[in-house]
């Protein structure tokens, strides 16, 4: 009877990991927008400190800001997953990204690909600590935030 409840568990406990597994590879389109709304929630949580600091509404702060950057610059690698085909407004409601981010993938992927880079570079400005020179490198940054949400996302 033991060694029965055992296996069952076993069992039981093997489907649920190729449960996760399957799902885990084919992500349901609303989960995919929920990751990338979820990547950008992010992003823009740890961009707007920086921004308060650089129009001088919030004292500055060096560790805050590279600590703040270094989160934006791991983000930025992690949201272009969050752009699976199949996730667009034709497929889920609750979701602001527009079709040309499919139809015009190559100009897409260049503005993830530049956003990425200056999220890079304003990682490591920010370690430096030069009030100056982060302030030149955020304005660049957000610049690739706007550029792709005046093409790519819905107002
Ligand atoms: C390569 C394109 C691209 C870049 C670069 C980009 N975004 Fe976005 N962003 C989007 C798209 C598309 C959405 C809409 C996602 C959806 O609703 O499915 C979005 C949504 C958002 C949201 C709303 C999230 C939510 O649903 O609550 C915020 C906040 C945001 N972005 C901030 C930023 C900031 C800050 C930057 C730059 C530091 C940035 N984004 C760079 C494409 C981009």
């Amino acid at each position: 009877m033991k060694k029965l409840l055992g296996i069952g568990l076993a069992s039981g406990l093997l489907g649920l990991g190729l449960l996760t597994a399957a799902q885990a590879a084919n992500p349901k389109p609303e989960d995919v927008v929920k990751y990338r709304q979820s990547v950008y929630t992010m992003i823009g949580w740890n961009f707007a400190p920086i921004g308060a600091m650089m129009k001088g509404e919030a004292p500055f702060d060096a560790a805050a800001v590279a600590r703040h950057a270094d989160y934006v610059k791991m983000l930025s690698t992690a949201a272009p997953e969050g752009f699976a085909k199949g996730t667009g407004p034709d497929v889920v409601k609750n979701t602001e990204a527009k079709p040309e981010i499919w139809t015009k993938s190559g100009e897409f992927d260049t503005k993830m690909k530049n956003f990425q880079q200056e999220a890079a570079s304003l990682a490591e400005v920010a370690r430096g600590g030069d009030e100056k020179a982060i302030k030149a490198q955020f304005g660049k940054t957000a610049e690739t935030c706007k550029a792709c949400h005046k093409e790519f996302r819905k107002d």
